[in-house]
């Protein structure tokens, strides 16, 4: 395991494995290792995803963070052959659930993994949801996939899973029509849909982004529930450091389709060693700070058209703006601390954000309703 040595200047080559057992995942259930993937374009290649390695073990909740366009879907949606293929394309790395490597996997087996092994709830339901069938028998065939039931079988497990995840008269809501259901109950009903077949692992992209403020804390809770319920390990991608707070136990941070930090939420909350990840802490409104001391972060997220050899965030840094090394050399995803990691030559100047920040991420999505739910989403300072 690369561990980084005080000011990092000499910090150790680039690493490119997974940090698997060191960050929290002794087995870890799924393992992604060095995962790169390219878009054409007509303005050229795009380098959406660029060497990201993460491992998340069995029943754990990894949140990812990031701006806009760092790569968080792509990287998703890249684990289970859902990127379109051209003009996307997995150009290198490995992906192992339980083991199985599933970059090469054939689509009749990726077809299997997904709606089984593994639920996705996305951030739009209709992406999910077929318009023209009803949404009982939709859940019905996502159990029939998966299972040896009659269809009347899987209907009672339809009306079962849409009373799971709170829809009210699930025997009346299952013989409706996807339009027939509020935006809430849409997205609920891709939950039920998610977790029909028990997954061991949940990827839940912006879920509630697309919804009502109001409805955003009950579709958050549900999730929360079926987590726990399932006890399947989750995915979760979201602009909302507040939610991050909230639901999961590590989170990854990512910039410029690469990996910036990853470690325990309380670490990275309280003692980030990235600079990125600091910019992140320091956008983030306090409830008890005038909006006015806001520090957005200067500047605009990287243009992955063009690949740069150092740092991608160097532009941005108010530590490495100057520095050579920053310019020069891509820093290594090197350990600095037990289960944490930053990619960054001088993790120890990273600036240090305020002692309450955590908690103030947490009472902020507990108070998203109230509060319009937008108190630490990164779109709104980014
Ligand atoms: N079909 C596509 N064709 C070309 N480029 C794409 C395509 N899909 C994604 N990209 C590019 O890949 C990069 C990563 O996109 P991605 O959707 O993963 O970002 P994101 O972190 O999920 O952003 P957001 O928070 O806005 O959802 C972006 O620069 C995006 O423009
Ligand atoms: S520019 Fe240098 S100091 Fe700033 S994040 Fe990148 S490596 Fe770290
Ligand atoms: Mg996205």
């Amino acid at each position: 395991m690369t561990r980084s040595t005080g000011s990092g200047r000499d910090a150790a080559p680039q690493r490119t494995s997974a940090p698997a057992a060191a960050d929290g995942a002794d087995r870890p259930l799924l393992v992604v290792d060095d995962l790169h993937v390219q878009f054409r374009t007509e303005a050229g290649t795009a380098y959406a995803v660029d060497g990201v390695s993460f491992t998340v073990a069995p029943g754990e909740v990894l949140g990812v963070v990031g701006e806009s366009g760092s790569g968080k879907s792509v990287t998703s949606m890249s684990l289970f052959g859902l990127i379109d293929t051209p003009p996307g394309k997995i150009t290198k790395g490995s992906v192992k659930l339980n083991g199985r490597e599933l970059i090469g996997a054939k689509e009749r087996v990726l077809r299997k993994v997904r709606g089984g092994e593994v639920g996705v709830v996305f951030q739009d339901p209709m992406t999910a949801l077929d318009p023209v069938i009803k949404v009982g028998r939709q859940i019905g065939e996502a159990v029939r996939v998966h299972h040896k039931v009659s269809r009347a079988q899987a209907m009672q497990r339809a009306v079962e899973l849409l009373q799971q995840v709170g829809v009210p008269q699930p025997e009346v809501r299952a013989n409706q029509y996807p339009h027939e259901f509020s935006g809430g109950m849409r997205q609920r009903a891709m939950i039920a849909m998610a977790i029909a077949n028990n997954p061991v692992l949940l990827i839940a992209d912006e879920p509630t982004t697309a919804l009502d403020v109001t409805i955003q804390a009950q579709v958050l809770d549900i999730i929360r529930k079926a987590q726990q319920e399932t006890g399947a390990a989750t995915l979760f991608i979201t602009h909302d450091l507040g939610v991050i707070a909230e639901l999961a136990e590590r989170v990854m941070v990512m910039y410029g389709g690469r990996v910036m930090e990853t470690g325990s939420v309380k670490e990275i909350f309280t003692r980030p060693r990235h600079p990125y990840t600091a910019g992140l802490l320091a956008s983030l409104p306090s409830l008890t700070r005038d909006e006015a001391e806001l520090t957005p972060i200067p500047g605009s997220p990287p243009n992955v058209l063009s690949q740069n050899p150092g740092c991608p965030f160097q532009p941005r840094c108010s530590v490495g703006r100057d520095r050579d090394i920053c310019r020069a050399q891509r820093p290594p995803l090197a350990e600095v601390g037990p289960g944490h990691f930053s990619a960054c030559h001088f993790p120890d100047e990273t600036p240090q954000p305020r002692a309450c920040v955590l908690e103030e991420a947490a009472v902020g999505a507990a108070a998203a309703p109230e509060t319009g739910g937008a108190a630490t989403d990164l779109k709104e300072h980014s």
